[in-house]
């Protein structure tokens, strides 16, 4: 669907059915980036069974349409490797906008454009969705703000202590937007 993030990686949304069907891997990346201390929505330590609940929850919401799921793939084999979110339920007044969420690679995949990848992907997938605005929001500091600001996501500002590290502490968080081109 877009060119590939990096040698030998590919990146593609996947159909519900394929989400259902690779809950299990998507919930190692989820286990795998907060046990590397991601603040990604969950505390530590977060079991298996939580974390495949909360992507059978996901594969739910890409069946009613509510959020596209994309994947990035290791070639050949198709290993996963990373993941994000586009979640396009917002309301009727918002029908321009998408919000970004739960951008991951698994720790022994980073740094190789995995992430600037998928964060391409998600552009080529809010367009096709007729989405020019996008926002999302991440710990303040962390390799997730460079990522976004690199790739000319626009700061809004920092909300201080807005979440939590898994292990507690209170982190920062700094809210992004994009304008996207219309069609
Ligand atoms: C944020 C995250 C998704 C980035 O994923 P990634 O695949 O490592 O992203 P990229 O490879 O595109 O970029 C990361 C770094 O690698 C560098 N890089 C990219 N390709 C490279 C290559 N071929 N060789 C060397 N360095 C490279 C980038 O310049 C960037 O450097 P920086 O951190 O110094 O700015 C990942 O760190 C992650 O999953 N973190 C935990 C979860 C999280 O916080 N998600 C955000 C929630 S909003």
């Amino acid at each position: 669907m877009t060119p590939p993030a990096a040698e030998a990686i590919a990146v593609r949304r996947l159909a519900a059915h394929e989400a259902a069907e690779r809950v299990a891997e998507l919930a190692a990346i989820l286990l795998d980036c907060v046990e590397g201390g991601a603040s990604v929505g969950f505390m530590a330590p977060l079991s298996r069974e939580k974390a495949e609940a909360f992507w059978r929850r996901v594969a739910d919401g890409v069946a009613a349409g509510e959020r596209a799921l994309l994947a990035a793939e290791e070639q050949p084999g198709g290993a996963l490797i990373g993941t994000a979110q586009l979640l396009l339920a917002l309301p009727e007044n918002q029908p321009h906008r998408a919000d970004v969420a739960k951008v991951l690679v698994r720790r022994s995949a980073r740094r190789r454009g995995v992430g600037a990848g998928l964060l391409r992907a998600v552009e080529a997938v809010a367009r096709a969705e007729g989405r020019t605005l996008l926002v999302l929001d991440t710990v303040t500091g962390s390799a997730a703000e460079r990522l976004y600001a690199r790739l000319g996501w626009i700061r809004v500002g920092v909300v201080p202590g807005y979440a939590l590290w898994p292990d507690g502490r209170p982190c920062d968080t700094t809210f992004f937007y994009k304008t996207l081109p219309g069609s």
